[in-house]
Parts: C-alpha cells; structure tokens; sequence
C-alpha cells in the first residue's frame, strides 16, 4: 500500500507521533547534531577569537528566538481563536477592519530597530576585535604567513630564518604557540581560498592580489581540525589541514628541528638482506582506511599522537630508505617537491623536508601512515581529483610505480621526520 492512501486514514496525533519518531531518528544518525562535539565545531571554543564570534552568535540566536516566540505566539492565539466553528462563521462578514494604528505601527517600528541594536552593538566590537591582534598584544604576536594553493595549504615562519634558504616552510599543518596571539597572513598562488580553524578563527578568504589576515589564539595546547571554506574547484571539499599549538618550549623544540634539513638515514649492511617484501600489492584505491586515532575519544588523543608521529618508526630499513631517495629523483618527483637538504627543488608542490613528522598527508585528507601513503602515491586521482601531482606530474611525465617502488617510496618519505 502507498504511504500517501495509509496517511489519511491515520489519527492526526499518530501522524504527528510519527513525524517526531522520523525527526528523532534522523537526529539520532547524526549524535553530533546534538552533541556539537564534532572536530569542526564552532560551539566549543578553544581561543578568545572564536569564542568572541560564538557570543555574536548567541546574541543573535536570543533575539530572534524572542521574536520567534512573540510573532509565532500572537499567530497562534489569532488562529485558534478566530477559527471557524460551524457554518455559520464561515459565511459571517468579517469583522471591522481597521486601517493604520499609529502606536503598533511605532512600536512596531522602536522594537524593531531596538533588536538590531542589541545585535549590532556586540557584532561591531567583534568585527573590530577579531579584525587584528589588540594593540596591547601586538608586541607578543607570533607571525605566520599562510598560503593557499589548489588544495592544500603552505606555511611560511617569516620569524625563523635559515641561513641561505630563508623562511622555515611547512605544509598543511600550522604548528603555533599556545597562549599568544599569532597573527596569519593570508596569501593565494591561484583562486580565492578561505582559512578557518573552526575552535580557534575564521573565516577570512584568501584573495588573489589582496594582502588578508587574521588572528587567533590558542587558550591551551591543542589539535585543531582546519578547512578551506570557500569553493576552490574539484577538490575543495577535501583541503583541509591542522593546527596544532605547543607550549612556548615545545614550539621552541619544533622550530629548532624543523630548521634542521632533511634526516639522513645510516646506510645498515644487515638491512641489504633483510628488506620487508612489498606490502601494498592489494591496495584498493577507495577503500577510506582510517583509523579512530583523530576522535575526541580516541585511545591516544591527538596531540599525543602528533608527538609521537615525530620520532622515527623502530621498524625502519635503511636500505629500502636509500631506494627511495633515488626513486623521488628518478620518478621526477623532485621537480616539484622540495627535501632541504637531500634533492629536489620543486616549489610549486608542498615542502616535504619533515613530511614523515606531520599526522596528514594529502592536503590534510588522510592519516600519514605507510598504508595512506602508499595509497595517495599509487592513486593520487581518486583520492584527490583534479590534483596537480597527478595533472602535471605523472600524465605528463607518464609515472607509474610498481609495488617494490612505492615500498621504497614510503619507507623514504616516512623516514623524513
Ligand atoms: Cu581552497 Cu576551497
């Protein structure tokens, strides 16, 4: 039987009974919707940029649920009462109407524009408050320069400078100082991006020719979960990256290791015969393997793991290390990619001298781990359409890689912690 015949045939409060049942299962799919826990949610804040924009969003959300409550009571009460009973109020002329009432229509007119008021009041210091770091701050203000590319994100630490490079370069993943302000330069190479890291700041766009900033701050030390938010062509959805803020002598530690070039693994004689057989053979390219690592409940929460991811696999093969090395000059990969330090000039690709350190791979899309890597090396356009490694690297330069290659591929770009 059709649902609409079945409808009909029901009570009005089974069919109303049966629209809650609906909705509560609809949000019962998504815990989120209740919760707003997610990685991404703006309802809990994690700096004072981002909790100053909750509270204009709040404010908003009050006065219109007061005038929600108003408009919707007083068509409430007029529907009910003024309803039709019987057929003899139907044909009944209507009543009087009268025409302008001139203290509704005042009153109508103060109460609408106090509600703006209220509203405009807090929006206008947080425009201005968010705009740029406060003047008093402006001394202790860490500066970064981030830029948007078609999709993934490149750091610049205009602050830490390496002699006979220059800045300190770093991709997809921001790593700040908890508890200060840092101000970011926001800077596109091609279409206009847009940078949000939903608990700390944002969104400002990136624009081309146009000099953008913001600021945020991080309260704590924290991973915080970043993403475009402007559509920027086939692979918006998935250009995404991290911040993560350290304590002012962590960050210290990172900035001294990351200024460092490319780690260089001993050759070992015993791994010559000792090389893991090729383990990525039957990888299927649309299998989303990830792991539980990033969630709110995970068993090592995310910073955590994010140190960890710093210090070199027990597992590594030094032979396999040095195959690889040679493969990512031979398969071109040095063209556009940078190891500082190793080879590789290539600037138009991110700056991967420490990639096996950072927790993402692929514009913050997948976990960087051996099975992820060998994936995003093997089946770039699937997991990433449109993207430039695979238009402007391997079609042109017909790159395919066996599975004894892409072992060696991994095992090196892992190594570069
Ligand atoms: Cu970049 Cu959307």
């Amino acid at each position: 039987m059709r649902l609409a015949s079945i409808l009909p045939k029901l009570s009005r409060w089974t069919r109303a009974a049966l629209a809650l049942g609906g909705t509560a299962l609809l949000a019962g799919c998504n815990i989120n919707f209740w919760q707003m826990d997610g990685h991404q949610t703006t309802m809990q804040t994690s700096g004072p940029v981002a909790k100053s924009q909750l509270e204009v969003f709040y404010v908003t959300c009050w006065v219109t649920l007061v005038i929600f409550l108003i408009v919707g009571g007083v068509l409430a009460y007029a529907t009910v009462k003024f309803k039709a009973r019987n057929a003899a109020d139907e044909h009944a002329e209507p009543p009087e109407q009268s025409h302008g009432n001139p203290l509704i229509e005042i009153s109508l007119i103060g109460l609408s524009v106090l509600s703006l008021v209220i509203i405009a009041i807090p929006t206008i210091k947080a425009i201005g408050y968010t705009y740029d770091v406060p003047e008093e701050e402006r001394e202790n203000a860490y500066e970064v320069t981030a830029t948007g590319y078609q999709w993934w994100f490149k750091f610049n630490y205009p602050s830490e400078q390496i002699d006979g490079v220059g800045d300190l370069v770093t991709a997809n993943e921001l790593v700040i100082p908890a508890g200060r302000p840092v101000r970011v330069n926001l800077r596109t190479l091609d279409v206009i991006h847009s940078f949000w890291v939903p608990k700390l700041a944002g969104k400002v766009d990136m624009i081309p020719n146009r000099g953008n900033h913001l600021w945020m701050q991080a309260d704590e030390p924290g991973y915080f979960w970043g993403q475009c938010a402007e559509y920027c062509g086939e692979s918006h959805a998935v250009m995404r990256f991290r911040v993560i803020a350290l304590t002012e002598e962590d960050f210290a530690h990172w900035v001294a290791r990351k200024k460092a070039p490319a780690r260089t693994v001993e050759i070992n004689n015993a791994d010559a015969n000792d090389l893991p057989k090729a383990q990525f053979a039957s990888f299927k390219p649309r299998e989303y393997g990830f792991t539980d690592k990033w969630d709110a409940d995970a068993e090592i929460p995310p910073l955590d793991n994010w140190k960890q991811q710093q210090f070199p696999a027990k597992d590594e093969n030094s032979h396999l290390i040095a195959k690889g090395r040679k493969l990512f000059q031979e398969k071109t990969c040095l063209a556009c990619h940078k190891v500082r330090g190793h080879e590789g000039l290539g600037i138009t690709g991110p700056d991967l001298t420490h990639i096996g350190s950072r927790t993402t791979i692929a514009g913050g899309l997948l976990e960087n781990n051996p099975d992820q890597m060998a994936r995003w090396l093997l089946h770039p356009e699937i997991v990433k359409p449109g993207n430039k490694m695979y238009t402007t690297g391997y079609v042109p330069n017909n790159i395919t890689l066996s599975s004894e290659e892409v072992s060696a591929l991994v095992a090196y770009l892992e190594s570069l912690k």
